[in-house]
């Protein structure tokens, strides 16, 4: 039945028109590497927006892996499904969230699909979701440039940019600029690029230990003439708190990361308006 699938297909199209429609600004979170701290920064990015009394959502294309409801502390909620489309789970006021792990696939099931599985749930968050009229929807992404962010790409043409984390590690600068090559080839603005992980914070002393280096982040972005938003060190107690689902951005404002991820956010908010 084509004609059918076509119309179904065309109806999906028009839907998530529609709700993005509904959406101010859309920003991808990017890396080359794994494990470089996109979902913090997507989390902490959201909790802060939300904070400030911006309307938020957070969608969760890592779908292998999908950390986002774990670092919220939502790792029990379930998505409910309506006539009407899928109800996003609000997380705190301001701030709702979808993740494949809110559907039934808790955090030790893998989700073993190919290409064209990935890219259908990634359509059906866009387009089947009750979003509601939202000021941001950050989109956390899988390392690398495969199937989730190109299939981001490809239905929300209109995306406001990329923000590419990395460490400052050669080895996840190397692998950042091809996020940032990936944004360009695209038309994605890259709205910059964070060096996270940049020192660690000594728990005794203060001090700050160059543990991947320093400044290869800030490198990177200047030649390939893309902004720099910033390092964010290493700080044990961000760890935990995302580990235990507490908002360390909210709880510890004074901490030295959740300044440096607040600043940030707000270069990104002043450069997107
Ligand atoms: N600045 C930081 N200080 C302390 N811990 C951090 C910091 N940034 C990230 N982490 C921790 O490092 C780990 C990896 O971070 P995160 O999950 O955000 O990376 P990711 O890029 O999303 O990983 P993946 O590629 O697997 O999706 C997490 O356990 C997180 O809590
Ligand atoms: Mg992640």
């Amino acid at each position: 039945m084509a004609g059918h699938n076509t119309q179904d297909t065309q109806a999906q199209d028009a839907r998530l028109k529609e709700r993005m429609a509904d959406i101010k600004h859309k920003i991808l979170v990017l890396s080359g590497k794994g494990g470089v701290g996109k979902t913090t920064m997507s989390v902490n990015f959201a909790l802060a927006l939300a904070e400030k009394g911006y309307q938020v959502g957070l969608m969760d294309t890592d779908l292998h892996g999908p950390n986002v409801a774990k670092m919220l502390g939502a790792d029990e909620a379930q998505l409910m499904s309506y006539e009407n489309g899928i109800e996003p789970f609000e997380v705190i006021k301001n701030l709702k969230v979808v993740s494949l792990s809110m559907a039934g696939h808790g955090p030790d099931t893998p989700v073993i699909w190919r290409g064209p599985l990935k890219i259908g749930v990634i359509k059906q968050f866009l387009a089947d979701v009750n979003w509601g009229k939202l000021d941001y929807l950050v989109i956390d992404t899988p390392p690398g440039t495969g199937d989730e962010p190109l299939t981001v790409a490809q239905l929300i043409p209109e995306l406001d940019g990329s923000i590419v984390v990395t460490t400052p590690q050669q080895v996840a600068i190397l692998d950042s600029r091809k996020s940032i090559n990936f944004s360009k080839q695209l038309n994605i603005p890259v709205l910059g690029v964070v060096e996270n992980m940049s020192g660690l914070l000594c728990p005794h002393c203060g001090q700050e230990i160059p543990l991947f280096g320093k400044d290869g982040g800030r490198i990177a972005a200047e030649e390939m003439e893309v902004p720099f938003l910033g390092p964010v060190p290493m700080e044990q107690a961000l760890m935990e708190a995302e580990d235990s689902g507490t908002h360390f951005i909210l709880d510890s404002p004074d901490s030295i990361s959740a300044k440096a991820l607040r600043e940030i956010i707000e270069k990104v908010v002043k450069a997107i308006g």
